[in-house]
């Protein structure tokens, strides 16, 4: 069993990399090979829509044709059994490099048919963990859920099932008086870090024991 996390922010010690670090830990205890790649280390870009992926008979039909710090990577997932995309929420979609990540991996596996068909060897189940300084009330009067509906949607066509896990109101600096961000009360704040956040280190860690399950 190997699971496969993918982290979509920059911040090695912030939210997202806290609670993708737990799915991996739940993963590793019923003994899963786990890996962490952080998308912001790697060289890459997005999609360039060259359709090399899509041309009939082509030499590089369903894979991706670009040569860069994905080429491995895309590799190694084709022999994970699960994979973690976790990412803030950046202008209610995915971090920039998590998109670009995804336009990449996902566009090649994915048939221009009716209906669209996954040209990935076998399938492999998907987590999806997403954090934000919205509450949930706020994630989905600002349709936030329903962008990243998107991203789970084509990732369950290419790979599998998806599970998700969404971690709201999250505490994102460490001292709040010394940043110009009155929106945000820094009791509550503190509150959410303290009370909540850990609960939701803990549903994480409860995606990798499903992620590794059979
Ligand atoms: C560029 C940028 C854009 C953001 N846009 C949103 C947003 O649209 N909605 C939201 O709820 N939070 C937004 N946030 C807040 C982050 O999603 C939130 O603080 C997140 O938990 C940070 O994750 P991290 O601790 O892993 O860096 C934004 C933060 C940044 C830096």
């Amino acid at each position: 069993m190997k699971i496969i996390g993918f982290n979509g922010s920059n911040r090695k010690n912030g939210n997202t990399s806290k609670l993708l670090e737990s799915v991996l830990k739940g993963s590793a205890s019923l003994g899963a090979e786990i890996k962490l790649i952080n998308l912001y280390d790697l060289n890459f870009k997005g999609c360039y829509s060259c359709f090399n992926c899509k041309k009939r008979d082509g030499e590089k039909y369903g894979r991706c044709s670009i040569h860069d710090d994905l080429e491995p990577i895309f590799k190694d997932i084709e022999n994970a059994d699960g994979i973690v995309l976790a990412s803030p929420v950046y202008y209610r979609s995915v971090s920039g490099e998590m998109k670009s990540f995804l336009e990449r991996l996902l566009f090649p596996y994915v048939t221009y048919t009716t209906p669209p068909v996954s040209l990935f060897p076998k399938r492999i189940k998907i987590g999806f963990v997403y954090t934000m300084n919205n509450t949930e009330h706020e994630m989905r009067e600002n349709g936030i859920d329903k962008n990243l509906s998107v991203f789970e949607m084509v990732a369950q066509w290419a790979f599998g099932p998806v599970d998700k896990l969404y971690c709201f109101d999250t505490f994102q600096f460490n001292d709040y008086s010394k940043v110009v961000a009155d929106r945000f009360d820094p009791v509550k704040k503190a509150k959410q870090r303290d009370e909540i956040f850990p609960t939701d280190c803990k549903k994480a860690y409860d995606m990798g024991i499903r992620l590794t399950q059979s």
